[in-house]
């Protein structure tokens, strides 16, 4: 006799696509001992989950591959739901793009009950969207009457919990886009890590900090008043910030950071940053540090296969970063959480958790 009729998870299934192709399933298959241990409890398991940032309905951002992926894995029909207020059929459902509704990024409290309606159990495994407070990851815990965290939710925040305790010397990669979300982290860990070495976007947006022209390349203009303040702080107290000293251009030539559109750091980059990462005991890898979805740009993938042979303990976080190595690679920690991680080790808590909720 199943324990449940219907039990919702919340995970996190926003896996990197490029051109309909599922770049990297780590988060797929990080469930699937959840997803498991609940269909043997419950008669239906709805996997509810964002994927991307799309304005509407818009298909590019349907859940449909991830549901065609599953049945093809699982070896059973994983259909592709609407929710709420849908009729089960199958013991395992996929529900359609949870950002499709407006409501789910204001918070919307309505909304968040009304994804409750007929679940028996909610089951919280998101690690890596619990730092945004949208509705199926914050308002939700306020109607849930019963409910758990996922196991992989669980070991995320062991780990992350752990860095705290990590010994020097301690290094932490950066790289992708989004500087400004992670400016707050990178203020904290002046104080915390001895070598921050920065690519991708962010890395430019330091570069212009420190006054290079950086014109040509992508880069956060809007954050790059703090990015010196940074730069301050780390020089105040004696962290060394590695940024690019070469790069790659379109057409995969290595050239000047300020010479032309930058793609990826360069192999003069790479080498030097080798050196250093060679004799530090841990490290954390946030974000690509050039344009990996295009094979060319290699420098993310080379830096992956380096850090497999370090002696430091190596933590790799996030969507992008897991999809740079190998699905089978053995890292430390791989998180499923990118800026969720990021963000848990910045504040030492998740949205959900500031007022209202205790686990159970
Ligand atoms: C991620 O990939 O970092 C999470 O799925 C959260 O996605 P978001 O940054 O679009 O909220």
């Amino acid at each position: 006799m199943l324990k449940y009729n219907c039990v919702l998870i919340r995970c996190d299934l926003n896996v990197p696509i490029y051109d309909g192709v599922i770049l990297d399933h780590t988060r797929i298959h990080a469930m699937l001992p959840e997803i498991n241990h609940w269909q043997n409890q419950a008669k239906h398991v709805v996997l509810l989950s964002h994927l991307g940032r799309p304005k509407g309905k818009d298909q590019t951002f349907t859940m449909k591959p991830v549901a065609d992926y599953l049945t093809h894995y699982l070896q059973a029909e994983v259909p592709l739901i609407s929710w709420p207020n849908a009729a089960l059929s199958s013991s395992l459902s996929v529900a359609e793009n949870i950002r499709f509704f407006e409501e789910e990024d204001k918070n919307d409290a309505v909304f968040a009950k009304s994804l409750l309606e007929g679940v028996d159990h909610f089951v919280f495994d998101a690690f890596a969207t619990a730092h945004r407070a949208h509705a199926s990851t914050d308002q939700i815990f306020k109607f849930a009457k019963s409910f758990s965290f996922g196991e992989l939710f669980k070991k995320e925040l062991t780990v992350v919990a752990a860095l705290y305790q990590s010994q020097a010397p301690y290094a932490v990669i950066l790289g992708g886009s989004k500087t400004e979300t992670k400016i707050g982290l990178l203020r904290q860990l002046v104080g915390k890590t001895d070598h921050l070495f920065l690519g991708g976007i962010v890395g430019h947006t330091f570069l212009a900090a420190r006054g290079v022209d950086m014109s040509r390349s992508m880069y956060d203009s809007k954050a790059v008043h703090m990015a010196q303040d940074i730069l301050k702080r780390a020089d105040d107290m004696g962290v060394t910030v590695h940024l690019p000293i070469d790069g790659v251009n379109e057409q995969g030539d290595v050239c000047e950071v300020d010479q032309d559109a930058l793609f990826d750091v360069g192999p003069a980059t790479l080498e030097a940053w080798k050196k250093v990462l060679s004799h530090v005991n841990q490290i954390v890898w946030n974000g690509p540090v050039g344009y990996y979805e295009k094979p060319m740009f290699d420098a993310s993938k080379k830096l992956g296969h380096f850090l497999l042979d370090v002696k430091a303990n190596v933590i790799i976080a996030g969507g992008d970063t897991l999809a740079v190595v190998d699905e089978n690679a053995n890292f430390a920690h791989k998180s499923t959480g990118g800026g969720a991680f990021l963000y848990y080790w910045e504040k030492g808590h998740f949205p959900f958790q500031e007022s209202k909720n205790e686990e159970n």
